[in-house]
């Protein structure tokens, strides 16, 4: 319990952090990122939405999370199809809920002091995940999917941490790399296998792995820039609450909420949820997708996982 206490502390006694400077960053790497985002790309003008279709599948078939059980080869491919678009609304969900974090948080800081080369960077930044949210929205809106309300919530530590802690702790940076190199990593794989989905989900996935780059730069930056002022002590607990967010967050994206497998035409959605989690398959094509994550935190020093 020793790690939430100091999460408690660490969410409740910082001032606003609104008030606190963020540490600088390197200002050639923030040049040289707001040069690339200069010549922005709005995914509203940029894909080809004509293009999507509900007869395709969304995700390849193999990671769609039932595929390693028996019972997959006896579904029809509609339901197939349609469970793979409803995972990967859940991912879109899951983007939409980090992405109003970063919006929140960056735009936050902006009241802080930092010099023109940042707040330029955290503004294309801002542009740039507010132009994924819509994105986002825009391509479930166009699915027409019944999506009822209330079926998807955010993780409750990752959600705790969202809403309060401040920019400039090293717990927030930790939180924002992984909550953007899991699905980077995800999205990568969905790209290599683009024959196997929608054109319009692979131009998504493609735009948005290019704008991602520039943001997990910016974030690993920030993240080196607080680690280096934090002693032993602090680190420890962190490395217990990253690893109950990385939990969190790898079962909220890799398992849909179980009203998905239900939306998608199959009953005991519960059911189908938990022998997606027990499926030695599927935790192995997490944990796949997860190993760049895992070898970028070894990097800082943290040892976590397996997850699932
Ligand atoms: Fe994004
Ligand atoms: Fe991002």
């Amino acid at each position: 319990m020793t790690y939430l206490i100091a999460l408690e502390s660490e969410i409740i006694g910082h001032r606003p952090f609104h008030r606190r400077a963020m540490p600088p960053a390197a200002s050639s790497l923030l040049r040289h990122l707001s040069h690339n985002s200069t010549p922005y790309r709005d995914p509203l003008t940029s894909l080809d939405w004509d293009a999507l279709d509900t007869r395709d599948y969304w995700l390849p078939p193999q990671a769609v999370s039932i595929c390693g059980l028996p019972e997959f080869a006896t579904l029809n491919e509609a339901v197939k199809r349609r469970l793979s678009q409803y995972e990967f609304i859940n991912v879109m969900l899951c983007g939409l809920w980090l992405e109003r974090v970063f919006i929140v948080r960056l735009g936050n800081a902006l009241a802080g002091g930092m010099d023109a080369a940042e707040r330029s960077w955290l503004l294309h930044e801002i542009r740039e995940e507010a132009g994924h949210s819509l994105m986002f929205l825009r391509l479930i809106e166009t699915s027409a999917l019944p999506l009822p309300e209330r079926t998807w919530r955010g993780p409750w530590l990752a959600d705790a941490c969202a809403r309060r802690l401040p920019a400039t702790g090293p717990l927030f940076w930790l939180a924002a790399a992984i909550g953007e190199d899991i699905p980077d990593k995800f999205n990568r794989y969905v790209r290599q296998h683009g024959g196997e989905v929608n054109p319009v989900i692979h131009q998504a996935c493609t735009l948005h792995i290019v704008d991602e780059a520039r943001h997990i730069a910016y974030a690993r930056e920030q993240l080196e820039i607080h680690l280096a002022r934090t002693g032993t002590l602090r680190r420890r607990w962190l490395a217990a609450a990253l690893d109950l967010l990385l939990r969190q967050f790898a079962l909220r994206f890799y398992f849909p909420p179980a009203e998905f497998y239900e939306l998608a035409g199959l009953t005991r959605g519960m059911w189908w949820r938990r022998a997606a989690r027990a499926d030695p398959q599927r935790r192995e094509f997490v944990r796949e997708r997860m190993a760049p994550t895992v070898r970028m935190l070894g990097q800082y020093g943290f040892r976590v996982g397996p997850f699932v």
